[in-house]
């Protein structure tokens, strides 16, 4: 059993089991390699072993160890962007497409978990989005307009959200969205790869991607696999340096879970309209007269690396939910992850751009990851196949918006200003001023050092500059982590590297100056059973 490296843990790592896989430490080959065993990875090395391809998955943590460990699992063609702005942005064709395969999507996973017959809580259910209490209904009624422009024209417009404990006004009613157990789903999809002949291999980190006549994945243990195309799933892209980090931002989101009495809420998916906005949905532990339901709420987002300030994010989440739901009884899970936000609102699907053209991507979540991982099953099959598929111009990797080229520069703005930590001070003088269980930046002389101080009292030294452009990261106090504040890699507390782009561990500082590589081993948030 792996035990979480000090993360939080969310309700899914607590109530679900993924079964454990060896790592690889041979040559192999297959017809596609696919690094990253989350929804997108999963569900793409699914479809294509039921196309009949032979597929290999690596994953440097546990499968689902990612952010498919950490979301809240809404599945729905309700998108954060808003169909008015996808249509501003995209057209209404292109908004058209957003909508079928974000429906498609939900209804492909519907189709795998009967086939598979996959027993993860997969759920039919209303959204419902409103707005904050006497805001304006305009965002509410050009929604629908828009909704109903791409097709989706079962969306109505009712007066409340069907709550008894609170009034929140007119809201937009979305039929036919999903919510399942993201874990169980995975470990269902697992069982299916294995059955056709899929192989996994998980603690495997890729430290080398090339595409080519073959592909060639190099990872830290000495295994290597050569296949004819290679998926990074790897939620950031771990073997892109800028093409698709300037077009997209990291921020950190959080979730509270709240024990509430079994069936005290209506069971459906809530949003509202504010930015960040809350999502709220319910999942059911237990069995029989010993079940309860979890109300869990996520919001408070911020660019990752750029607050360090949990405790605020958590304390106002509770509030909100507390005003709004009385019945609640205890606050049982807190975390909080990583979402992708792409500054035209899609994500990116496809060839990696200036790459080979074996190599494909799928990031950019935008908090629809759950769909738009299971897009990229549906698509990267296609594509990889040498088949058609009419949702591949909107979410082409290589694409530029022109209309978001405002939102393109106000990120590129950020990600620059940035850079000036590098000519501050630390964030202490001294060491001394580091608490056990805590980190924090310090320099020394032109250098900057991450610190962190174990429970034990001992420190670790690490270059403070993240291994992906260089940016200096900064300790995340809820998660103990490293986070950086430019493009949303995270290191744990000793330097491994968690999320990419970033794809090594940061660099320890020897007290006599010489620097050392941390060695690899990856640090996830779930246990293997
Ligand atoms: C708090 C929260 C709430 C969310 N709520 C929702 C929601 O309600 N609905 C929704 O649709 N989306 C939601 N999202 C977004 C969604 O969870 C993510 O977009 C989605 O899980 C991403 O899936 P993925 O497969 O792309 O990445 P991941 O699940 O992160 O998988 C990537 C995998 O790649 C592995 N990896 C990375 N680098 C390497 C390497 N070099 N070698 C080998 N393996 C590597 C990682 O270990 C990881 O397992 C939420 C996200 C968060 C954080
Ligand atoms: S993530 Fe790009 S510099 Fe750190």
């Amino acid at each position: 059993m792996k035990k979480s490296l000090e993360q939080s843990r969310s309700i899914w790592m607590e109530t679900g089991e993924i079964p454990q896989q060896s790592s690889l430490t041979e040559k192999t080959s297959s017809d596609v390699c696919v690094v990253g065993a989350g929804i997108a990875g999963m569900t793409t090395a699914y479809l294509l072993a039921r196309e009949g391809k032979s597929v290999v998955v690596l994953d440097d943590g546990p499968i689902g160890g990612g952010m498919t460990g950490r979301t809240t699992a809404h599945l729905v063609n309700a998108l954060d962007d808003r169909y008015f702005e996808l249509e501003r942005l995209h057209g209404e064709e292109g908004a058209r497409l957003a909508a079928a395969s974000h429906t498609a999507a939900i209804d492909k996973v519907e189709a795998i978990v009967g086939d598979e017959a996959i027993n993860c809580e997969f759920e039919r259910l209303d959204g419902y989005l409103f707005v904050p209490p006497r805001e304006s209904q305009k965002v509410l009624d050009d929604e629908l307009e828009a909704a109903h422009r791409v097709g989706l024209i079962d969306i109505e417009k009712v007066e409340r959200v069907p709550w008894d404990s609170f009034d929140t006004g007119p809201a937009l009613r979305f039929p036919r969205q999903a919510q399942f157990h993201p874990l169980k789903y995975l470990a269902g999809l697992t069982k299916a790869i294995h059955r056709m002949g899929g192989r996994i291999y998980t603690q495997t980190h890729a430290n080398q991607i090339e595409g080519g006549k073959q592909a060639r994945i190099e990872t830290t243990g000495g295994g290597v696999v050569t296949a004819d195309s290679v998926v990074v799933a790897t939620n950031s892209p771990v073997n892109d340096l800028i093409a698709i980090h300037t077009k997209q931002a990291a921020y950190q989101t959080y979730v509270i879970g709240a024990r509430i009495p079994s069936g005290s809420v209506t069971r459906a998916l809530y949003w509202d309209t504010p930015d960040p906005y809350h999502y709220i949905r319910i999942e059911t532990v237990g069995q029989g007269a010993a079940a309860y339901d979890v109300l869990i709420v996520g919001g408070e987002d911020h660019k990752t690396g750029q607050q360090d300030d949990a405790n605020k994010r958590f304390g106002p989440l509770e509030r909100w939910t507390r005003h709004r739901f009385p019945m609640v009884e205890e606050i049982v899970y807190r975390w909080s992850g990583e979402v992708l936000e792409p500054v035209d609102g899609l994500a990116f699907i496809g060839p990696n751009p200036l790459d080979e053209e074996n190599v494909f991507i799928a990031t950019g979540d935008s908090g629809n990851g759950m769909t738009h991982g299971t897009i990229a099953g549906i698509l990267l099959t296609d594509l990889i196949l040498g088949r058609e598929n009419p949702w591949e111009a909107i979410y082409k990797p290589s694409r530029i918006t022109l209309k978001a080229l405002p939102q393109f520069a106000k990120e590129n703005l950020n990600v620059a200003m940035q850079y000036t930590d590098l000519l501050v001070a630390g964030d202490v003088r001294s060491m001394d001023e580091i608490k056990p269980g805590a980190g924090a930046v310090l320099s020394r002389g032109l250098s900057k050092v991450a610190v962190y101080r174990d429970p034990q009292g001992q420190t670790h030294e690490l270059s403070a500059v993240c291994r992906h452009l260089g940016c200096i990261v900064n300790w995340n106090t809820s998660e103990n982590t490293w986070d950086c504040p430019c493009h949303g890699s995270r290191y744990d507390a000793l330097g491994k590297v968690i999320q990419g782009p970033a794809n090594s561990d940061l660099v320890e500082e020897k007290s006599n100056g010489e620097r050392l590589t941390v060695s690899k081993q990856k640090s996830a948030g779930i246990s293997e059973t």
